[in-house]
């Protein structure tokens, strides 16, 4: 029996007692379910797949990467067999690449530590690498039929506004109480129909931002309707602090080619591909002092102020890192030795698109401003 007095929350308890919540939603699933395509499938590997995609991108945007990669990889041991820049290049676009590197790791896992197969039960799935509590209740639901509900963002939502829980749903003090209000309205014996089916109504009616209320089924019984609280729930006071980083990067060019860096050390964007590059901490531009020897360390050049041509800045913001950067471009004839002498990779520019590069690159490259250095 849980002891529940002292929840701030105001709905009567009492109404966990009845099974309404979960009966109400497949109702509204049998008629609303959207059709995907990691749906009516048992295939772990897929389901794998489609979740670490769906992380941080919207189903419209993850979808056709899902079918990219089950087709490029229909088995995790082909998968596992790709080298890491085939499974960055298949990534490219999505962001957050550490999902890209978790995942090839895991599949390498699974093939050499678990004989090619899929871990059946939660605690062993939640073991690997890449795969947290969402991941391993949504690939033990719906591949396995494992009684685990799926606690997400739209999750969160939907369970604070119906049972009206006004308190921080990002605090991790609170998370015991939400996961009791889950728990308590979860359809144990459809498991996999239930978290599908929560997931769709939070994406498609009880939205962040204008939810469909009128529309929803729950409109009597949800709290947060009722007392005209739907704005303000789910409240989310987010304690992360970022940091802002200002990246100064050297772009080498002729008029066909660019020459890259591979990202090597252990810091943001391991194994992605950028230029070279100098981290100050302030935000401005460089001075010419020191964009003289920045040129002259890779080139051997003095560049004169007029042979640099300024883009930026830009910023990207990253989980726990904003950074800010700006590029200085130079055109010089001999690519080749240059590349050679600082381990940097010569790139053709028609060829550029498929290199696995952090957003603020890819925006470098596909953006056609810039200014001269001043
Ligand atoms: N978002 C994350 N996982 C999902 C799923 N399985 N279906 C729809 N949206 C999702």
């Amino acid at each position: 029996m849980y002891i529940v007095s002292d929840f701030s929350f105001r709905r009567d308890l009492s109404i966990l007692k009845t099974p309404n919540f979960s009966k109400q939603l497949l109702k509204w699933y049998s008629k609303n379910a959207r059709s995907h395509p990691w749906k009516k499938i048992k295939n772990p590997y897929f389901i794998w797949l489609s979740e670490i995609i769906l992380q941080q991108t919207r189903v419209e945007a993850g979808t056709p990467y899902y079918l990219k990669f089950i087709e490029t990889y229909p088995t995790i041991q082909q998968l596992a067999k790709a080298s890491q820049d085939e499974v960055y290049s298949l990534w490219k676009g999505l962001g957050y690449y550490s999902r890209a590197r978790n995942l090839h790791h895991t599949a390498k896992t699974i093939v050499d530590k678990h004989n090619g197969q899929f871990p059946e039960n939660y605690e062993a799935i939640l073991a690997l690498k890449g795969i947290g509590p969402y991941t391993a209740a949504a690939i033990a639901s719906f591949a396995f039929d494992l009684p685990y509900p799926v606690m997400d963002g739209n999750v969160k939502r939907v369970i604070a506004r119906y049972y009206g829980y006004t308190k921080d749903v990002m605090a991790a003090a609170n998370k015991k109480e939400l996961q009791l209000l889950l728990d308590q309205s979860f359809n144990k014996k459809q498991p996999a129909l239930f978290n599908q089916a929560i997931m769709d109504f939070g994406a498609t009616v009880c939205k962040p931002k204008s939810p469909n209320c009128q529309a929803c089924p729950f409109s009597k019984t949800c709290l947060a309707f009722q007392q005209n609280e739907v704005k303000s729930i789910p409240l989310r006071i987010s304690k992360i602090k970022r940091r802002d980083r200002y990246f100064h990067y050297l772009v080498i060019k002729d008029d066909k080619h660019i020459l890259f860096k591979k990202r090597q050390d252990k810091d943001i964007w391991q194994h992605l591909y950028d230029f070279p590059s100098i981290e100050h901490d302030e935000n401005k531009q460089l001075s010419l002092k020191v964009l003289k020897g920045f040129v002259k360390e890779y080139t051997h050049v003095s560049a004169k102020k007029a042979d640099i041509l300024v883009k930026g800045p830009k910023s990207q913001i990253l989980s726990h890192q904003r950074i800010i950067a700006r590029f200085y471009t130079i055109y010089q004839s001999d690519l080749k030795s240059i590349a050679k002498e600082n381990d940097l990779d010569l790139v053709q520019l028609k060829n550029s698109s498929s290199f696995a590069v952090p957003k603020i690159i890819d925006w470098y490259l596909k953006d056609n401003s810039i200014s001269l250095f001043s």
